[in-house]
């Protein structure tokens, strides 16, 4: 037995735990009982609200080694970022692999997109890449996720998944076609964390020392291979084990067999690039590979486990605003929505303090602000030379602005009148079709068999719409997931399209030859 005794949080030694002070053995407790009220009431207020979403995950540490070039160019030619510089340049980070929809402690079999986040912990302070696995997203304007959040959550009054509801709100949102494609193919349930790819999803802009920008897109291929799980292999997975994805990482990590991941980047000048036939700032698009090639700017490879699960994984703190030096934000509607609601949720979930803590804390960077006090607050933040001056200006000590690295401007001039309009381009069916055709025979029948599973549980009018838009989307998806469902082409051929949907002309000549 170890000889370190129990104490409460007052350093009091505990002489007993197992019996509350009363008077007499059967007698009432009494109420200066510090010992006993400081254990329980700390138990009451040990949980914190839960992620809105991506509530269950894993966080792991590990390091990027950068590769210094990209292509046969030297990267700083696009971007100065510190830590893809040097080709070996190592930089530790954290990093949470969860699924979405569930609470905390729901199945990790789920059909659900995954999260991919990874905090960079910089000699300029963090990044964070906040992505998901399957490369692009349900909606295209930040406006639009509390809606699509609660469609896909429980029923507010049967608190069960309802498909209905799903499908009611995705057969409005044609945008979510090229999403539900990859969502309910093999793709939605990858086999564990280590086997799936990541991707930044959102257009970021890269930033070289003259002030030049580009856009670009981040995925994660990872070395040990893609693989993912058909629903009827998930479901035996599921009867065994909840966590079984969060088990495989621990475990491999344990056992010293280190997942890696290699990180690419697409890259395109700064503009609109009116010859595509979407737009660059749409999350609900890839880049065609042949025309913007991936290519790798350096590897993660993840070598360490968390020692404390509540403080290392349920407080850590993601957010896309959490950018370095060298990189910036696009205008992409909902990355600008996103960097708000990230820091938001935390200042509430975690505190306004959550940056004090050390699994958010910028490790490798110096520290000074002005911000004091709040709940919770851990110690001051570095400071000036005069402890006294918590503001800035001053001239008796206390912190200075900092120097631009090279200039104060950047990136091309826009302008525009204020408008609520949603982007042009929007080609909603175009490459979900691509990615049906993509995927191999036994994929396009599991996505198949799975559509009309969760369609089957809808009411008519909003299976005929998915059907529409599946018809929209390739002819064989459409014919087939129909097939399943008792639907032809002429059952839904006197649909109109939705009441805003603008189609392009590619998209008017299919509806026409629906009939
Ligand atoms: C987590 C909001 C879109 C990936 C979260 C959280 C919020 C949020 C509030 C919880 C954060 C926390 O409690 O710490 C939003 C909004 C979005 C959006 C408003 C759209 C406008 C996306 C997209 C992706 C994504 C497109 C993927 C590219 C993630 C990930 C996490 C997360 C990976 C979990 C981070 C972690 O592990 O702690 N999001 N999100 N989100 N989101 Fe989003």
């Amino acid at each position: 037995m170890t000889d370190k005794f129990l104490t409460n949080r007052q350093g009091h030694p505990v002489f007993d735990n197992q019996n509350q002070r009363t008077v007499g053995a059967r007698g009432p407790a009494t109420l200066e009982n510090y010992q006993f009220l400081e254990k329980i009431s700390h138990f009451d207020r040990e949980r914190i609200p839960e992620r809105v979403v991506h509530a269950r995950g894993v966080t792991a540490y590990g390091y990027f080694e950068a590769y210094g070039m990209l292509g046969d160019e030297p990267i700083s030619r696009y971007t100065r970022a510190k830590l893809f510089q040097d080709r070996g340049k190592r930089t530790d980070l954290a990093i949470r692999f969860s699924t979405v929809i569930g609470g905390r402690d729901s199945a990790e079999t789920a059909r659900d997109p995954r999260g991919f986040a990874v905090k960079f912990y910089t000699e300029d302070g963090n990044w964070d890449l906040v992505g998901n696995n399957l490369g692009v997203f349900f909606i295209r304007d930040a406006i639009k996720f509390p809606d699509v959040i609660h469609a896909l959550k429980p029923d507010p009054v049967t608190f069960r998944q309802e498909p209905n509801r799903i499908f009611d709100f995705m057969s409005q949102t044609p945008e979510s076609m090229h999403m539900l494609v990859n969502l309910f193919s093999p793709r939605g349930i990858p086999a564990d964390y280590r086997h799936m790819q990541g991707f930044g999803v959102n257009t970021y802009k890269w930033v070289n020392a003259r002030g030049e920008t580009h856009l670009v897109k981040y995925h994660w291929m990872p070395k040990q291979g893609v693989k993912s799980m058909t629903q009827e292999e998930a479901s035996k997975v599921q009867a065994l084990d909840l966590g079984h994805a969060t088990r495989d990482l621990h475990e491999a990590i344990d056992r010293g067999d280190y997942p890696e991941w290699e990180l690419l980047v697409q890259i395109m000048t700064d503009d609109e690039h009116a010859e595509l036939d979407f737009d660059p700032l749409d999350d609900t698009k890839v880049w065609p590979e042949n025309e913007f090639p991936p290519m790798p700017v350096g590897k993660m490879v993840l070598n360490r486990n968390v020692a404390n699960n509540f403080a290392e994984n349920e407080q850590i703190s993601f957010g896309t605003g959490v950018l370095v030096d060298g990189l910036d934000f696009s205008d992409d509607k909902m990355l600008v929505g996103r960097t708000f609601s990230y820091s938001d949720t935390q200042r509430y979930r975690v505190g306004p303090n959550y940056l004090q803590l050390p699994v958010n804390q910028a490790k490798h960077a110096d520290v000074r602000t002005n911000q004091r006090d709040g709940l919770m607050t851990y110690h001051v933040d570095g400071e000036g030379e005069n402890p006294h001056v918590n503001y800035e200006p001053s001239i008796t000590g206390g912190l200075r602005e900092a120097e631009y690295p090279t200039h104060d401007e950047q990136g091309p001039v826009l302008t525009g009148r204020l408008t609520r309009k949603r982007i042009p381009r929007t080609n909603d069916y175009l490459q979900a079709g691509q990615r049906y055709l993509l995927m191999q025979e036994w994929e396009r029948d599991d996505l198949v068999t799975n559509l009309v599973a969760n369609l089957k549980q809808c009411d008519r009018p909003i299976q005929e719409r998915m059907v529409w838009h599946f018809l929209m989307v390739e002819d064989d998806l459409g014919l087939r997931v129909g097939q399943g469902l008792g639907i032809t082409p002429a059952d839904v051929a006197h649909l109109e399209p939705l009441p805003k949907q603008e189609l392009n002309e590619e998209e008017t000549k299919r509806l026409s030859q629906l009939g």
